[in-house]
Formats: structure tokens, C-alpha cells, sequence
């Protein structure tokens, strides 16, 4: 089986999960070439490991860069630390309002507090910023590589995360707007209720794409070995509890050749395995990768991968 459906015009979003070390990048760094063929494509990595660069060969950073020899390729390694202190810098003001006027902070205590890191704020901001690329429309196709499960996992769990912070700033602004309706009799929106406005528009558009199966597909990466399968299990059912369903499956380092007797008792370790991912995600689509000689660079490496990824629906046409 090859990997179907990534071209239909609708789908926008397509995101590589799974274990550390089962194929992800190069999965999602093939894909995006692949589809780059055919659409204006944006690569998007949210891994603070950074291996896109590595795998393509090309410096690539926390800007978008056109992708050397792919004219319909760009790509871009979102850094979550440098996203939030953008989120902060342009609404400074706008934070900083929020809690002098729902709070009896002092100036100092302000700039603390708006220093501190959030737990979750990384996934949030790295999501933020997708969806505002997605937003501006400006490719076909976006392509997310992630970092390990618990980090796609979290990334996926952003919006909720996001909306609890505003329902707890709504209602700090709650009192605020309490007090200032019983001085003046009226209460006009300012740029504090604008920017919780935008946030929850954020949230909703996050939400709605990632559950929506025609704009939006997740595509876990597994190995045929015993911990890369738990893992995969547990990333269905918590994608699951998203409302986000899979529909097929990739299935890296398959051993193919039995010709000698180390490549023989890989193969016949693998069988067993094969059959339980085969078993155990029976709904998924299953599309085999055999382990190659080399590790997976640069654009000639990579087309290895996308003739295999690809290659029922080369050959269709
Ligand atoms: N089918 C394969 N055959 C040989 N090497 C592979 C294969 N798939 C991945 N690799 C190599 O394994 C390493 C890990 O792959 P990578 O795509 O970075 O995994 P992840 O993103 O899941 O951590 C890389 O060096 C990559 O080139
Ligand atoms: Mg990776």
C-alpha cells in the first residue's frame, strides 16, 4: 500500500506523529517534497531537535526558507521559545492592561509574572503559529513534523489549554468590567477584550480544522517493534479523545531481504510485529517502508523514501 488521498484539493494540514526515532522527519520532509510537485508547499517543524535541517541538508531556522532545487518548497523549524516572546512583544501592552487592571500587581510584578513561563505555552504558541500561516493562505499544503508523542500530543491539546487561559482571563476582565459599568453606566471593549476576542477565534479555528478529516490528517510513523507499537496505541486513543482519526498508517524499517543470516532473523523478529500492527490497527490504512542501507539525506535520499511512500500512486499515474 502507498499513502492516498494527500493530494485532494481540501486537505491542508497533514502532521507526522509517533516514538523518537521511527522516521517522522524523513516521512514528513519526502512528503512535502513529494506533494511540492504538484502544490505550493510549506514544511513546518515543531521539533526543538531541529532534524529537518539535517535530513534536507539546508539551514533552515525560525524563517521561512525556500528549499534549495524545490521551487514549490519552502519550510521553517518553529523555535516555541522565540513565538511566545513574539506573542508578547506585540501585545505587551495588551498584557500588561489585563493584569493592572484585574489584579493588585505592581509594575514589577507585572514584568515578573509576564516573564514566567507557562507549562503548555510552547505547544500553544507553536500552533498559534501554524494556523496563522495556514490563515494567510499563502500554500496548498502545510506539512508538520513533530517531536515525540507526548509533544504532538500536547501540540493537539493546545486549543483546550489556550481556552482555559482565556476563560481565566474572561473573568478577571468579568470583575473589571463589573466595576467600571457601576462608576460610568457603560462599558466600551478595548484592545484587552480584542486580543481575548482574536485568542478565542484562535482556538476555534484550531479545533475546527483538526477535526475536520477533509482539511486535516495525522499520520503516526511506527516501527515493527514492541514499544513503538504501545506507543502507537496510545497515540490513537488519546488522537481519539480529539476527535481526530487516522486513516493510515506508516510502518518504517521493515527488513525486506532474508538473503543473509542477520537480515533473515530481523526479518523473522519483525513478522510477529507486522502481524500485531496489521491486528491492532486493522481500521488503518498500512503502508510498509523497508529499512535502506544508508540513513535518509539530502534530495537524492529522500526520493528513495517518496518512491516508497508514493509508489502505487506513481504507478497509477
Ligand atoms: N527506512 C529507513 N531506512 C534507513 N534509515 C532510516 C529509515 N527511516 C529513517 N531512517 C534514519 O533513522 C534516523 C531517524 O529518523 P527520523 O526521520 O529523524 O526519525 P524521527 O523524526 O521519528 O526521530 C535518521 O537518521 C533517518 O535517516
Ligand atoms: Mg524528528
Amino acid at each position: 500500500m502507498a499513502l492516498n488521498g494527500l493530494d485532494s484539493n481540501d486537505l491542508k494540514l497533514i502532521i507526522f506523529g509517533g516514538k523518537g526515532g521511527v522516521g517522522k522527519t524523513s516521512c514528513a520532509v519526502a512528503t512535502a517534497l513529494a506533494l511540492s510537485k504538484q502544490f505550493k508547499t510549506l514544511l513546518i517543524s515543531t521539533d526543538p531537535a531541529h532534524s529537518v535541517s539535517d535530513c534536507l541538508e539546508q539551514e533552515i531556522g525560525f524563517k521561512v526558507v525556500k528549499i534549495n532545487d524545490c521551487p514549490n518548497l519552502s519550510a521553517i523549524e518553529v523555535v516555541a521559545d522565540e513565538a511566545l516572546k513574539g506573542f508578547k512583544t506585540d501585545h505587551k501592552k495588551e498584557l500588561k492592561k489585563l493584569l493592572e487592571t484585574s489584579t493588585n500587581l505592581d509594575n514589577d510584578d507585572i514584568d515578573e509574572m509576564l516573564a514566567l513561563s507557562i507549562p503548555g505555552i510552547d505547544e500553544v504558541m507553536s500552533f498559534k503559529t501554524i494556523i496563522d500561516f495556514i490563515d494567510a493562505g499563502d500554500y496548498e499544503k502545510y506539512v508538520v513534523d513533530t517531536a515525540p508523542t507526548g509533544h504532538a500530543l500536547r501540540l493537539i491539546s493546545s486549543p483546550k489549554m489556550l481556552d482555559e487561559w482565556i476563560k481565566v482571563a474572561a473573568r478577571m476582565r468579568w470583575k473589571y468590567r463589573y466595576i467600571i459599568t457601576s462608576f460610568a453606566g457603560t462599558y466600551q471593549q478595548d484592545d484587552v477584550d480584542a486580543l481575548l476576542l482574536s485568542l478565542k477565534r484562535t482556538v476555534k479555528r484550531i479545533e475546527n480544522i483538526l477535526k475536520d478529516a477533509e482539511k486535516c490528517e495525522f499520520i503516526p510513523v511506527c516501527i515493527p517493534e514492541a514499544m513503538a507499537i504501545l506507543e502507537t496505541g496510545r497515540l490513537l486513543s488519546d488522537l481519539e479523545k480529539s476527535e481526530i482519526k487516522p486513516r493510515q498508517i506508516i510502518v518504517n524499517n521493515v527488513m525486506l531481504s532474508d538473503g543473509c543470516d542477520f537480515c533473515k532473523s530481523r526479518r523473522d523478529g519483525q513478522v510477529k510485529y507486522i502481524d500485531q500492527i496489521s491486528e491492532s490497527f486493522s481500521q488503518l490504512n498500512k503502508v510498509e517502508i523497508p529499512v535502506f542501507p544508508k540513513e535518509i539525506k539530502g534530495l537524492k535520499g529522500l526520493d528513495k523514501l517518496i518512491a516508497c511512500l508514493f509508489a502505487e500512486n506513481t504507478k497509477k499515474g
